[in-house]
């Protein structure tokens, strides 16, 4: 076993003791999920330009969909979920951007769709092929019964988030599972905000049992490993499944999983991942001590609810055009756009609160505030219920931060870091090792949540999962059981 904190600390950046590392490009991992031999089913040519704006689908106001769920909506949702945005030529080929951020683009997500009832789609599980945006069918048959998630409601369609440990551990190694999990919550996010688009309630869920969607997907758990569901419900109305078992398995499938030729399976990562692969009931502790930090605050201010801009992107602009920008400018933000981005993590939906709360209260999130107007530089709690920013410490810390952030100094010019953190030992102490996950897929959630404001907001963005983690702790002032799991940078950028 090995709990949230030790996987944390015994990855923990450290300036004195980094290792270097050379990458071995002759087993760089495949960046595609491909099932050799296997037919595909082409989706439909979604053309995306409604003029949704990202505060008002955030906030579960998107105009409700007309009609049953059908094929060309379910291409919409997948295409809104992660698309590919940009093409880099380099002389060895060439490489593709997407509309989610991805540490080191290293992409290590994949995403899986279970069809119970969807209007020209035939029952059965299908793998999201990104790259030649089709569907490959890998079980047909019913599979209403089979999502693994114990409560909730009756499926008529439920989506599956995946990660391959190696294609981020071809870089990272042992760290890889932090940024697996950052990265699929940035894939979550678009996800779910892609639902509430179309009109249409997800029920999310973290706890399943993962060998029975791993069993459901064709998934190898040494290589691949489920982290979400997401189901949309069937129609009160909609006559019930029968209790079929879903029709078999191609049978290797799990292959398809390996995306190199000599993989390296890090220890680190599986006895994290393998502690956490249970269900964990809630009530072991008081969920609201992962949230203590061991830091007091004074003066609160409260958040307004902001009115969009005449400048501001749609949602799926944003999505288009979202990238990471670090050439930030040494400029004083505006307070309007400031607000608007704390107004817009504020704006939980019903979708964010579901039975369970701990998805949405499993990390904390603060700001670090370098050249806001109306706000004086310094360090803040954000308390998205209460829709208040409290501050904990004055002064500029920006530079001091982008130093922890292994000297990555153009941060110190961006305006405000966005801060994702967690009492690690209340972590375990609540959910057992799987509340690393909570805390994480959250805090990668907010962060895309974030990109996508900004890029609305013509602002620059940037994710930033690379810090020497006690410099970063100490800098803050937290105690040593929380952690700074995750910043994201936003600010003005040069030449927009
Ligand atoms: C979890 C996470 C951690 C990241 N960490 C860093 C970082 O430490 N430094 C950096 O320059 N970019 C970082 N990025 C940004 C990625 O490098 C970037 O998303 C990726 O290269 C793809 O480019 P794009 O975002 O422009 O599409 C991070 C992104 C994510 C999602």
């Amino acid at each position: 076993m090995l709990t949230a904190r030790e996987y944390h600390d015994r990855t923990s950046y450290d300036r004195r003791r980094m290792e270097p590392h050379r990458l071995n490009w002759a087993d760089q991992p495949a960046r595609y999920k491909t099932y050799p031999g296997a037919a595909v089913l082409p989706l439909p040519q979604v053309a995306d330009d409604s003029d949704e704006s990202l505060w008002e689908v955030a906030a579960g106001r998107a105009r409700p969909a007309a009609g049953p769920l059908g094929l060309q909506q379910v291409a919409r949702i997948l295409a809104r979920s992660c698309t590919l945005t940009a093409r880099r030529r380099f002389s060895g080929g060439t490489f593709d951007y997407r509309s989610v951020a991805s540490a080191g683009a290293l992409y290590p997500t994949e995403l899986y769709l279970a069809a119970s009832a969807v209007e020209s789609l035939a029952a059965g599980v299908y793998h999201f092929g990104l790259e030649r945006r089709c569907l490959t069918p890998l079980r047909v048959g019913p599979v209403a019964a089979a999502t693994g998630v114990e409560s909730g409601p009756r499926p008529a369609l439920s989506f599956f988030v995946s990660v391959i440990f190696y294609r981020s551990a071809w870089k990272y190694r042992q760290r890889a599972l932090r940024y697996v999990l950052l990265d699929a919550g940035h894939l979550l996010e678009n996800l779910l905000l892609a639902l509430k688009a179309c009109g249409l309630n997800g029920h999310l869920s973290y706890d399943f049992d993962d060998r029975q969607v791993a069993g459901l997907l064709g998934l190898d758990l040494e290589c691949e490993v489920p982290l979400a569901v997401v189901v949309v419900a069937a129609p009160a109305a909609a006559p019930a499944p029968d209790e079929e078992a879903p029709g078999p398995l191609a049978v290797d499938l799990p292959a398809a999983g390996q995306v190199a030729a000599r993989e390296v399976a890090y220890d680190l990562i599986g006895r994290a991942y393998r502690s956490g692969n249970g269900v964990y009931p809630a009530g072991a502790a008081d969920p609201k001590q992962v949230l203590k930090l061991g830091v007091q605050t004074t003066q609160t201010h409260g958040i307004p609810t902001v009115s969009a801009g005449k400048e501001e992107l749609s949602l799926s602009q944003a999505l288009r055009q979202r990238r990471s920008r670090r050439n930030f400018a040494a400029e004083r933000l505006a307070r309007h756009p400031f607000e608007h981005l704390l107004d817009l993590v504020c704006r939980a939906a019903p979708l964010d609160r579901p039975a369970e709360p701990r998805y949405g209260a499993a990390v904390a999130i603060g700001a670090l505030v370098g050249n806001v107007d109306g706000y004086p530089p310094g360090f803040y709690l954000l308390s998205p219920d209460d829709r208040r920013l409290a501050r904990v410490s004055s002064g500029e810390l920006t530079t001091a931060m982008a130093a922890a952030c292994l000297d990555q100094m153009w941060l110190a010019a961006a305006a405000v870091h966005f801060l994702f953190m967690v009492n690690l030992s209340a972590l375990d102490a609540c959910w057992g090792a799987r509340g690393y996950r909570y805390a994480m897929l959250g805090a990668g959630r907010i962060g895309q949540r974030l990109y996508l404001g900004a890029t609305a907001l013509g602002l620059g963005c940037c994710g930033i999962g690379a810090l020497y983690d006690d410099e970063a702790r100490r800098l803050l002032g937290l105690s040593a059981d929380a952690g700074l799991l995750y910043l994201v940078a936003v600010g003005s950028v040069r030449g927009r």
